[in-house]
């Protein structure tokens, strides 16, 4: 099973919390957090792209770093974990985005893939009048679909003439082209969403839901399947979960609770405001959902709270869930949940004894001994 890092691009990481840790993005601090995971044979980076943050007493993601820019730092620093960033498409055009992409992949070396997102809270875009209308919420994967054609066209062969309802290319040329076919990623849920996926991404990540239910998620994994089964493409998911974790489930809970006493509830109330914008979309998609959230304070995000050993043993569970192809996590405090993770969590997980890690082969190494 795949592991990877969400990179706390924006303030506080995932907790909307005045109980959580409180810190500001910076490139040092997503370097020595990517390093970190890195040297614990994560196989992959993620940065997400946030142009407005929901304010409240905790300024939840006012203050947030570009995707694109930071993950060329941390490819530039990097040399084995691939590398993602995210397009914000409705305001980053193909024709640019492609050769950001090409760029990316020259510098880390063939490790570059993009997450492309449709975006789905109006005042990030209506802030600086890009906002299209709220008719776009309804037509959003009609225009990513264009949007991933033209990136496609241009990776391909370096050029695009492509005329579609979004995008007209008049004999757009960019080159070099990257060195291989880059890994697409959507992070839909809806079932258009999915569809998408279906027929263009190599993976579809997906919310990981409630608290120590980590197989709660398992039916949008057969919601992909029965649109990939219309495509014939292979495409598996990769679900994003937060984790507490300490050397007992008693101290795990202690800081869940402790978060949610701190609750920022100005920011989860913009939240719960934005997600009920969109009147367009059908009840398939969660953003809506976030207004009768049942753990708001982190963006109602599958939890996995108790000690290293239970941790271990509920991402051993979400392995086993077919279509599965690995896990995005984020955690409380990114340092020392990467730390923990690589040194008390991953040796316990049978589905991550493939990794060539420090502390792995420490582990295999006794085992050796052991049998010998
Ligand atoms: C791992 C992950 C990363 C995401 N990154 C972003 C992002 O960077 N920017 C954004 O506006 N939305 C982001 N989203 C939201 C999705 O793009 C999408 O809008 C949401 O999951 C709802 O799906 P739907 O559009 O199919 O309804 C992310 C979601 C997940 C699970």
């Amino acid at each position: 099973m795949q592991v990877g890092i969400f990179c706390p691009i924006g303030n506080n990481g995932w907790l909307i919390s005045k109980n959580s840790p409180q810190y500001k993005p910076t490139f040092e601090l997503n370097k020595e957090i990517v390093l970190s995971a890195e040297k614990y044979g994560f196989d992959f980076a993620l940065s997400m792209i946030k142009l407005r943050g929901f304010g409240g007493e905790t300024e939840f993601w006012d203050y947030n770093l570009e995707s694109f820019t930071l993950m060329s730092g941390l490819a530039a620093v990097t040399s084995k974990i691939k590398i993602f960033a995210t397009s914000a498409t409705l305001v980053m055009p193909p024709a640019i985005v492609a050769r950001m992409a090409t760029t990316l992949d020259s510098i880390s070396n063939g490790r570059f893939g993009l997450n492309v997102v449709t975006g789905w809270q109006r005042p990030e875009y209506s802030q600086m009048g890009m906002w299209p209308g709220d008719a776009f919420f309804g037509k959003r994967y009609e225009y990513l679909a264009e949007y991933v054609h033209v990136l496609k066209d241009l990776w391909r062969t370096g050029a695009s003439d492509f005329k579609g309802e979004f995008f007209q290319m008049d004999d757009c040329h960019v080159k070099p082209t990257p060195s291989k076919e880059l890994s697409i990623i959507c992070a839909g849920q809806s079932d258009a969403g999915l569809a998408f996926s279906a027929k263009y991404a190599t993976y579809n990540f997906v919310f990981g839901k409630g608290l120590n239910t980590p197989t709660a998620f398992a039916p949008i994994n057969e919601r992909l399947k029965q649109q990939t089964d219309k495509t014939g493409r292979h495409v598996e998911t990769l679900a994003l979960f937060m984790v507490i974790a300490a050397p007992s489930n008693e101290e795990a809970m202690e800081k869940w609770v402790k978060y949610n006493e701190g609750a920022d509830l100005e920011a989860i109330a913009w939240l719960q405001d934005q997600g009920s914008k969109d009147k367009t979309s059908g009840s398939d998609t969660n953003i809506k959902h976030m207004a009768s959230s049942v753990s708001p304070v982190n963006i109602n995000m599958g939890t996995l709270v108790g000690s290293f050993e239970k941790v271990a043993a509920m991402l051993d569970e979400i392995s086993h869930i077919k279509g599965t192809a690995g896990i995005l996590l984020t955690f409380d405090d990114f340092i020392q949940g990467v730390n923990d993770f690589g040194e008390k969590i991953q040796p316990l997980m049978k589905s991550r004894i493939h990794i060539d890690s420090p502390v792995l082969s420490q582990v295999k190494d006794i085992t050796e001994d052991v049998t010998v």
